[in-house]
């Protein structure tokens, strides 16, 4: 039982990593390209995954397994913004889907903290995919527009000297 559970838990770490490192770099190029809107949400959202991979880790350390601290996909170098928001909020999906399954799986094998701790996952991940998707909405309605309204607002927020994130 605890094997299996440390298995899931592991195979969780590597995608919460990957997940870390693709939003980072989708962080970089929005917050470069002046989208401050869309570069703190992918900002926030990686540091939320890290917190996800803390908790694993130490659920993996109390069961006395590894943490494999390994990504399990490299970065893709997506440049467009609606492509970055499709493959985040496919991401979600993916890991909501995941969560589920091994939840259960967990719930097979009488590890009701394992169990507990995926259902928490499943959660926060479907509010993530939900503003992914709220902005390709948007992206969608206002087209390019959407991007130069936060291009702008930089603008008047550096203009009066305020910090941008
Ligand atoms: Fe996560
Ligand atoms: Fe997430």
């Amino acid at each position: 039982m605890k094997e299996k559970s440390i298995e899931l838990l592991n195979k969780a770490v590597a995608d919460e990593l990957s997940a870390v490192h693709q939003y980072m770099y989708f962080h970089f190029l929005c917050d470069d390209q002046g989208y401050d809107l869309l570069a703190n949400l992918f900002k926030r959202t990686a540091i939320q995954e890290m917190m996800h991979i803390e908790m694993l880790s130490e659920r993996i350390l109390f069961l006395k397994g590894e943490v494999e601290l390994k990504a399990a996909h490299e970065v893709k170098k997506i440049h467009v913004v609606s492509e970055m928001l499709e493959m985040a909020a496919g991401m979600e999906t993916g890991s909501a889907n995941d969560y589920n399954k091994w939840a259960n799986e967990c719930s097979k094998n009488a590890d009701s903290v394992s169990k507990k701790l995926f259902e928490t996952l499943v959660e926060d991940e479907e509010r993530h995919f939900n503003q992914y998707d709220d902005e390709m909405e948007n992206l969608k309605k206002f087209g390019d527009n959407y991007l130069a309204l936060q291009s702008i607002e930089r603008s008047k927020n550096i203009s009066a000297g305020k910090p941008t994130e």
